[in-house]
């Protein structure tokens, strides 16, 4: 090479090296490739809404069309989503409502809840074409590798959502298991999916469904009453026989588990209510952020995720109800109570989820 020719070409490279960088620079990338198609990311999952479908008076569903980025679920399964709302970007977890699809698109059904901002939002202001963010996909209550026996799904409200994914997915194998499913709802008007699931009992010996409604007696269609020992006879009279698969409200759970777990071949929950604000404890902690050396004055018995955000600041979370783990951070010290079950956990963890526990001590933390 040409020695004079050097000082000549070094500042040429320089600036494509620089600018290489810069363009290469996750953020940088996304935000140019965002100008060609909506959905192009370096590494983010993010999907296009491709269209939203009413399902009861405040529920809708979205079918979305996530980018290459997106990682797959299992049916059951859950996964937070977020959207840019008034230049505040907000995440909640949402359950997956139909089986993984050929087309690769995704499904999620959405209870507008009142305050809920992003569940008001995804069903009523969000569009088709707009792009929402991804998280992986989470849960444990998914159907068993091995397929045996026979099942019992008890749902109420929300719950039938992860239900409905898994039922879809036995549906696209001709219903290889047999399986009754329990729906609760409180009125005729928030039933969701009803229309396909008698449907599908119609043409499926191997399901049936029985739709139970707990504040509308004059729907001639459906059952009355809350969960009980004589309703849960009558639909399943043979249920030392079932695999037991119950979601819903914590109470919803917590009474099937009271009359199922025991008696089931195995019983499997997940509850959907979020935790109470506050616990019986009062007074304040001092709670020592490690990583960003701040210290704070919280109160004791708030979930340490609403008091660290009422303190300005903004720990990642989801679902806020201790299932996605999107909140969990290490506690290096001190004493914290869950505010579901009550217990108390005083040695150092290295996930704990902040939207589920509240402190009983001076704690140190790794944020
Ligand atoms: S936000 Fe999901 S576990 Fe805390």
């Amino acid at each position: 090479m040409n020695a004079a020719a050097t000082p000549r070409i070094a500042p040429r490279r320089h600036l494509f090296k620089r600018l290489g960088r810069v363009l290469l620079a996750p953020d940088a990338f996304d935000f140019w490739a965002s100008r060609l198609n909506s959905t192009w990311s370096l590494d983010r999952p993010l999907a296009r809404i491709v269209a939203r479908t009413p399902e009861s008076s405040d529920t809708c569903t979205l079918l979305l069309q996530p980018n290459r980025h997106w990682r797959g679920f299992r049916a059951g399964q859950h996964l937070n989503i977020s959207a840019e709302i008034d230049g505040t970007r907000v995440t909640r977890s949402y359950s997956l409502s139909d089986a993984p699809r050929a087309d690769g698109r995704i499904a999620i059904t959405v209870k507008a809840i009142p305050g809920g901002r992003l569940s008001q939002h995804l069903c009523h202001v969000a569009k088709p074409g707009d792009v929402l963010t991804l998280g992986p996909a989470f849960g444990e209550m998914t159907l068993p590798e091995r397929a045996e026996g026979a099942w019992l799904f008890l749902a109420a409200g929300s719950g039938i959502t992860p239900m409905m994914a898994m039922i879809r997915a036995q549906a696209v194998q001709g219903m290889p298991m047999p399986i009754a499913l329990v729906y609760w709802a409180r009125t005729r008007s928030e039933l969701c999916f009803v229309e396909e699931l008698r449907a599908l009992a119609a043409r499926q010996a191997n399901f049936r469904v029985d739709v139970v409604l707990t504040r509308d007696a004059d729907a001639a269609d459906c059952r009355h009453g809350r969960i009980d020992a004589s309703l849960l006879s009558a639909f399943a009279p043979d249920l030392h026989q079932r695999r037991v698969f119950a979601c819903g409200p914590d109470g919803f759970v917590a009474a099937a588990r009271a009359l199922a777990a025991e008696r089931a071949v195995a019983f499997h929950a997940e509850a959907f209510t979020p935790p109470p604000q506050i616990d019986i404890e009062g007074g304040s902690v001092q709670l020592t952020l490690a990583a960003s050396n701040r210290v704070l004055t919280v109160p004791r018995g708030e979930s340490l995720l609403t008091a660290l955000e009422a303190a300005g600041l903004k720990p990642a979370s989801g679902c806020r109800m201790g299932i996605c783990n999107t909140c969990a951070c290490g506690k290096r010290a001190g004493s914290t109570r869950h505010l579901h079950t009550g217990d108390v956990e005083h040695e150092p963890v290295s996930a704990l989820r902040l939207c589920v526990n509240s402190a009983r001590s001076d704690l140190v933390l790794d944020l």
